[in-house]
């Protein structure tokens, strides 16, 4: 089968671009009633066996996450129950409108600041790198 390199790094097989093998898949959404959005988990779910497949997942929400039960952790077993390898998560706090928060105009209204995108940029350059997230 035919492959080659693109100049935008993927690889193109017979006319076609596809990921090359060493690139990241990233799957994340807001949090809601304390889930990734339904529709991620059922696109997750509908996947086909990506053994091989290199993943992240990142997620939004209005409040903490607490360390032994991270809101990406359903999505992250799914895609390794599909034979991904997960090389990490990302989160931070985001706008949150949820009813109660509505009334009182929302909460953390300036969120994501410079230094959620800071900590954003520099998973996605670990990822980027092949470094894994920080410890
Ligand atoms: C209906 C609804 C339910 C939510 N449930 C939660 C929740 O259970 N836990 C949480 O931390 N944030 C919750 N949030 C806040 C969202 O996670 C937050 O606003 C998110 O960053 C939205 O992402 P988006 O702007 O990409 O849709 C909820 C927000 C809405 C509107």
């Amino acid at each position: 089968m035919h492959e080659r390199r693109s100049r935008q790094g993927r690889h193109i097989r017979r006319g076609f671009p596809v990921l090359a093998t060493e690139a990241r898949e990233g799957f994340g959404s807001g949090v809601f009633y304390g889930r990734l959005h339904p529709r991620l988990t059922a696109l997750v779910g509908a996947l086909p066996p990506g053994r091989g497949r290199r993943a992240f997942v990142f997620a939004t929400s209005g409040l903490p996450e607490i360390p032994p039960a991270p809101y990406t952790r359903p999505v992250v077993r799914l895609l390794e129950g599909k034979g991904f390898t997960v090389d990490g998560s990302f989160s931070c706090r985001a706008f949150d409108t949820w009813a109660p928060f509505k009334l009182l105009g929302g909460l953390n209204k300036q969120r994501p600041n410079a230094g959620d995108l800071s900590a954003a940029r520099e998973f996605a350059e670990r990822q980027r790198d092949g470094r894994g997230p920080l410890a």
